[in-house]
């Protein structure tokens, strides 16, 4: 607890504005996470709000939209608000798009749920930046609302020497008609208070060649599951439930690195 590492605000919106342009295509396939999000959004009533902190691309809002929600989106990269906006422009009305920091932003009004969906909670690497996230997040919820988001601090992954590349998912890139694929390689450090990932996006020739290189640095907090929920009890959460993947397994805590996730659900009591 009380790390005191900066956060790299640049690095974030650098990160995504790399990200922006490909971001669809290579995680639009990316389906378990989406089809959790939106059973889990069938308590809700039809036309409910739902906040998604880091709204990214809209890849989740679309789908909520789909289903007759309405959707406010905050996330402090503009690249990909602006693929949000192209993507969501047929549901116009139903949704609005706010650039801002999850870490500091008042809408002055709750909702039915508050979402972070997809590791985005992960880029919040001290405590003091992730229980003002989590305070915004109970702040903006309604009485008797889930704040649900997903994580993946080094103790689920499991550690790696950082000298492998691995394969995360290839795909076709509808623009150009090439094969896109990404790979990482993860530097985790023992007990570093965050995790490095270099990230290759590669545009691949026919025969296999690399045509074009993005490398990406991103940078993770390592959280412990009690400080997380330490830091989500200080925000005001009451109770909560924990689950290892996105088919709804309940997190095993004994075997962390049988865990492929850390999915929370935090609840806002009434009254
Ligand atoms: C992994 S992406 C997830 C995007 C989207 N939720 C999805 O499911 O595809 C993380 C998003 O969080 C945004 N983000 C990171 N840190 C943020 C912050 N402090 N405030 C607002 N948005 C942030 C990034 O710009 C990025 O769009």
């Amino acid at each position: 607890m009380n790390l005191d590492w900066p956060t790299p605000d640049d690095q974030i919106t650098g990160v995504y504005a790399k990200y922006a342009p490909i971001y669809d295509v290579l995680f639009e396939h990316s389906l378990s996470d989406a089809e959790y999000y939106l059973h889990a959004a069938e308590r809700l009533r039809p036309g409910d709000e739902i906040l998604e902190l880091g709204v990214g691309t809209g890849r989740l809002t679309e789908r909520y939209l789909e289903r007759g929600f309405r959707v406010v989106g905050v996330d402090s990269s503009r690249d990909m608000l602006e693929q949000a906006r192209r993507r969501l422009a047929r549901h116009a009305g139903r949704f609005e798009l706010v650039h801002a920091d999850m870490r500091e932003f008042d809408l002055g009004r709750r909702f039915a749920s508050v979402v972070a969906p997809f590791g985005t909670v992960a880029h919040l690497l001290t405590d003091a930046d992730r229980s003002r996230a989590f305070h915004n997040a109970y702040h903006h919820l309604a009485d008797g609302g889930e704040f649900i988001f997903d994580d993946l601090p080094g103790w689920i992954a499991g550690r790696s020497d950082g000298t492998s590349l691995d394969l995360r998912c290839e795909q076709r890139d509808p623009e150009t008609g090439r094969r896109v694929r990404l790979q990482t390689n993860l530097i985790d450090a023992a007990d570093a208070p965050v995790s490095v990932r270099y990230d290759f996006i590669d545009w691949l020739e026919p025969d296999g060649g690399v045509a074009r290189r993005v490398v990406v640095r991103v940078v993770f907090r390592n959280i412990a599951l009690d400080d997380e929920l330490a830091l989500l009890a200080g925000a005001g959460f009451s109770r909560f439930d924990l689950y290892g993947d996105f088919a709804g397994t309940p997190l095993d805590r004994a075997r962390p690195s049988e865990n492929r996730r850390l999915v929370v659900h935090g609840h806002r009591g009434r009254g």
